[in-house]
């Protein structure tokens, strides 16, 4: 049911894949217009067309026509200085220093599958039959340049990707100060918007509010897409909620700076964009070249917003993530880190990979310390040399043994840093990012590396690929542990500058690129002091990403919510750690901090040592339990239940692929002084299926479960959890 259709007569363009529509249009002769983009409408004859009349202050660009006026127009991809006042997609200067500029409707072509982006992460489609393109172009014969504007319909997912490249076809070089991957004007501001915002240690906060007649504006200035932003943004009907209605979101494959906005104009009209931020990207472009934007990918549910995130979910495992460990089940693990810190060595790590895999853990991650120089954050950076003290026997000694044993080994890169004392910095002081003005400014106490010079990457790729090749290594996670102030590249010429940011990302992505096809049994996952960069961008290269430096059970509950909206549970690392917490000094129990990280990717992060033999029978007993159930919460479709940002109660489930097994969870984060009888309206169940409930005898039908819920026992106590097991027979 896949198809692009252009109606010459109506001069419309119709995407469908039998379950969504898009739909634009050519307007005199010249101009996008936006015609529909919802659910799936089999033929279209301009029924909601525009009423076009005289109205003040509107420009008039066709001069016979006073009644037409880009200002008022439903616009595809709007153009600046022509009249439209609401926010362009784009914005050109021209040699001269003027920002004017003509792009007209000239052709379309519809290409069967989907083009890789160069140099950048993208949606993929394996064969053609998976999607279609529409590519529209735009030209300005004045600025000698076109616009290709780049739409691609799904055949299994309710998504429309679009991404835009601009060529100069003149002679002179042309500038690009902005560059929107998609603009999307709907009729009607009367809608609620969501965005996702948050800090260190509070990623991912929900914020739903209504649209006034003013802006929202989401976006990351910091070099990476940031815990403080997310480039994501949903537009919902004031009655939608997690499973009825109308939403559309949108969310940016980038992992740099970005600008998300909702915009309400003068008519009631509201603009959604998202694109580079304009603020430190600006790109030259010399006669003969092009430059492509990243993609955008644009969801369309009715069902809500679980609907919207079972489509991001499904599209972002199946057509995004790449690898080995797109489809295997991923390891239980331990990491360093909160048992030791920095101060690691042999003897240590023997000593507590020898007790994990006792326990059932699968791989042992060495994280930050192990390296030369490195017993505070405030050297060792950039040279990834041995500490032969910490390791008298070297990390492939190491490895081996622990291989031995039976347990894997992966360890902890910063790959992007240099700290002052390195060998590094001391040899190629022009290779961080740093204006020459000016002291650099520390952060951490290191230094961003200047990834836009091909060198420095090259130097990052073979020292990687150094310990890679030397050591059985299973595993790494690649942080990044600072943004980038100083904005200034040596490498760069003066014109340049303002690319650095982009080049940045584009030398990061060129890097994750090569060691990723290299190292192809490798199983990267990405951090930045947690999920400070988790977005669709590094997925397409690391299949799953720390989702928090917090590891407190009830602020999990949050996080791991927020993520969801966009991301798997299967992206999302989640580790049981010692309490009291180390970042909010919280004692939960052990059964409730597994039961948090088991509904992520599962992992401890804890000094086995300080536990007593109780605790640790305990935990085997829950990595053995999750292994029997891991293929259902590592693959299922998730279902949010209750919210942790609406409730003290909070639950979700997870179906497995063929629908028989289902694992729900529930958790209460206060005790409540009475009791109110709470029942678990379970969720994705087939009505008329019968489900054994957590192996007995109990029998109930799918109808039931979802409608009457079932009853939650009686809770005492603080931060309690419950996790139910359904089977359909
Ligand atoms: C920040 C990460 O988020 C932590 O998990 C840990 O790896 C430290 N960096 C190490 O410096």
């Amino acid at each position: 049911m896949l198809e692009i259709k252009y109606d010459e007569k109506q001069q419309l363009f119709m995407l469908s894949n039998g379950s969504i529509s898009y739909i634009l249009g050519i307007e005199k002769n010249r101009y996008l217009r936006h015609a529909y983009f919802g659910k799936y409408i089999k033929s279209y004859n301009g029924s909601n067309a525009p009423l076009f009349y005289d109205r003040g202050f509107c420009s008039n660009p066709v001069e016979s026509d006073r009644t037409f006026s880009l200002d008022t127009l439903l616009a595809e991809y709007p153009d600046f200085n022509q009249g439209d006042f609401r926010n362009p997609a784009y914005i050109i200067q021209t040699k001269d220093g003027k920002r004017v500029s003509r792009f007209y409707y000239s052709g379309f072509s519809i290409i069967d599958g989907k083009e890789k982006l160069a140099g950048l992460p993208s949606v993929y489609a394996e064969n053609t039959d998976e999607a279609k393109t529409l590519r529209i172009v735009l030209k300005d014969t004045i600025v000698q340049a076109s616009i290709y504007l780049y739409y691609t319909i799904l055949a299994k997912y309710d998504v429309v990707c679009r991404h835009a490249e601009i060529v100069n076809q003149g002679e002179a070089d042309i500038y690009i100060d902005r560059l929107m991957s998609f603009s999307l004007d709907f009729a009607g501001c009367d809608y609620d918007v969501m965005t996702l915002s948050g800090a260190h240690l509070n990623e991912k906060n929900i914020n739903r509010r209504a649209l006034c007649s003013d802006s929202i504006v989401m976006e990351s200035i910091r070099g990476t897409s940031s815990p403080q932003a997310t480039p994501f943004v949903a537009l919902m009907e004031k009655d939608a909620n997690e499973d009825r209605g109308n939403v559309w979101a949108a969310n940016f494959i980038y992992s740099g700076d970005f600008q998300a906005s909702v915009q309400v104009g003068q008519y009631k009209t509201t603009r959604m964009q998202i694109g580079m931020n304009s603020t430190t990207f600006g790109w030259h472009l010399s006669s003969g070249e092009k430059f492509v934007s990243p993609e955008s990918v644009l969801v369309y549910s009715d069902k809500g917003l679980n609907g919207m995130s079972q489509i991001f979910h499904g599209l972002y495992r199946h057509q995004l993530c790449r690898g080995k460990y797109k489809e295997a089940l991923r390891p239980v693990l331990l990491n360093s880190w909160e048992a030791y810190q920095f101060d690691v060595d042999e003897a240590k790590c023997l000593n507590l990979a020898r007790q994990a895999k006792e326990l059932g853990i699968e791989l042992f991650v060495l994280d930050d310390g192990w390296f030369k120089n490195r017993c505070t954050d405030t050297q060792g950076l950039g040279d990834w040399l041995e500490d032969r003290e910490k390791f008298p026997h070297g990390l492939k000694s190491l490895a081996e043994k622990l291989n031995n044993e039976g347990i894997a080994f992966g360890i902890w890169f910063e790959p992007e840093m240099v700290s002052a004392g390195s060998e590094l910095y001391r040899n190629h002081p022009d290779w961080i990012i740093r204006s020459q003005n000016y002291k650099p400014i520390l952060s951490r106490y290191q230094y961003v590396l200047d990834l836009s010079n091909p060198q420095v990457c090259q130097y990052v790729i073979d020292r990687l690929s150094d310990i890679l090749h030397s050591v059985n290594v299973s595993y790494v996670k690649w942080d990044m542990n600072r943004h980038l102030t100083d904005l200034g590249s040596a490498y760069l010429d003066d014109k340049q500058q303002k690319e650095l940011s982009h080049r940045y990302v584009l030398g990061l992505y060129y890097i994750m690129e090569t060691l990723t096809q290299n190292f192809p049994n490798v199983l990267f996952e990405s951090c930045s002091s947690g999920g400070g960069r988790y977005d669709a961008g590094m997925l397409h290269y690391m299949p799953q990403t720390w989702a928090s430096d917090n590891t407190d059970a009830v602020c999990r509950l949050k996080i791991q919510y927020g993520t969801s909206m966009l991301f798997p549970p299967i992206t999302m690392g989640s580790h049981v750690s010692i309490v009291p917490n180390h970042q909010v000094g919280r004692i939960t129990s052990l059964n409730m901090r597994f039961a948090v990280a088991m509904a992520g990717n599962l992992g401890y992060e804890l000094d086995l040592n300080k536990l007593d033999e109780a605790e640790k029978a305990e935990i085997k007993r829950q990595i053995s339990w999750y292994k029997n159930i891991r293929e259902i919460t590592q693959k299922g479709t998730f279902y949010r239940m209750e919210s942790p940002f609406e409730r003290n109660t909070v639950s979700w489930c997870f179906v497995s692929e063929d629908e028989t097994k289902i694992v729900c969870c529930y958790y209460q984060i206060l005790a409540e002084p009475i009791y109110t009888n709470p029942v678990l309206k379970l969720k994705g169940l087939k009505e008329n299926a019968l489900y054994r409930l957590n192996g007995q005898d109990k029998i109930f039908s799918g109808s039931e479960l979802m409608y009457a819920g079932l009853t939650v026992p009686k809770i005492e106590g603080d931060f309690y959890s419950e996790i139910y097991i359904l089977q359909r027979i």
